[in-house]
């Protein structure tokens, strides 16, 4: 599962996070990120068609790699990966949300916000952390400190980050990818003005990792 989630950040140094109303314009919003280089895609499941837009995108852009986002209680990973999503991804992880995802038949990007969190859910066998919400929660200086005491974690840090603040998330060398909804911001999204994504996705795959 590891193998995975490490082959996806590999594969774009952003993971645009999208909130999605309209499922109609799933399919074509996906297609937009990854012809602009950004084949991963996490969607939120935070509005009531979410895991409509999911399965949109599954069938409809099936070259995007499309992970379920916001999932905060068990029930929800078997509802995301019917619905076609290869990937989890939650903002923090309760014990019985950490018992549930290693059980997952699909990979799972837990989140945590503090050391403490990071070593439990290593316990637990996960080695690919969402750091959530990240600026807020101690941003480049966090990642570089915990490092150190725990060399084997891979972050992807999520929450307050941006195209002007991702560089120096990417610089980190524990940092696979960032994720951040900027790419993808919610009037664009309702517009359907795929152009603009596209400028601000081409903008992101071309960061520079460190
Ligand atoms: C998430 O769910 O990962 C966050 O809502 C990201 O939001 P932001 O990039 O706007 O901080």
């Amino acid at each position: 599962h590891d193998t995975f989630l490490l082959e996806a950040a590999a594969r774009a140094p952003v993971i645009p996070v999208v909130t999605i109303e309209d499922p109609h314009l799933a399919a074509e919003l996906a297609a937009t990120l990854v012809a602009a280089g950004l084949p991963v895609v996490e969607v939120t499941l935070r509005t009531p068609r979410a895991l409509d837009a999911i399965r949109a995108i599954a069938h409809g852009a099936p070259e995007a790699i499309v992970l379920a986002g916001t999932i905060v209680s068990p029930s929800q990973i078997g509802e995301a990966a019917d619905a076609g999503a290869t990937g989890i991804v939650t903002p923090g992880t309760s014990p019985r949300l950490a018992d549930a995802l290693a059980e997952a038949q699909i990979p799972a990007m837990p989140g945590c916000a503090t050391v403490s969190e990071a070593m439990a859910l290593h316990e637990r066998g996960f080695s690919v952390l969402k750091l959530f919400p990240a600026a807020a929660s101690g941003g480049p200086a966090w990642l570089k400190g915990i490092a150190g005491p725990l060399p084997s974690l891979r972050f992807c840090p999520t929450g307050g980050i941006d195209a002007q603040s991702a560089p120096a998330y990417l610089a980190c060398p524990n940092v696979v990818c960032v994720g951040g909804t900027w790419v993808t911001p919610n009037a664009l999204v309702a517009k359907g003005d795929f152009a603009a994504i596209a400028r601000l996705a081409r903008e992101a795959a071309a960061l520079p990792r460190g």
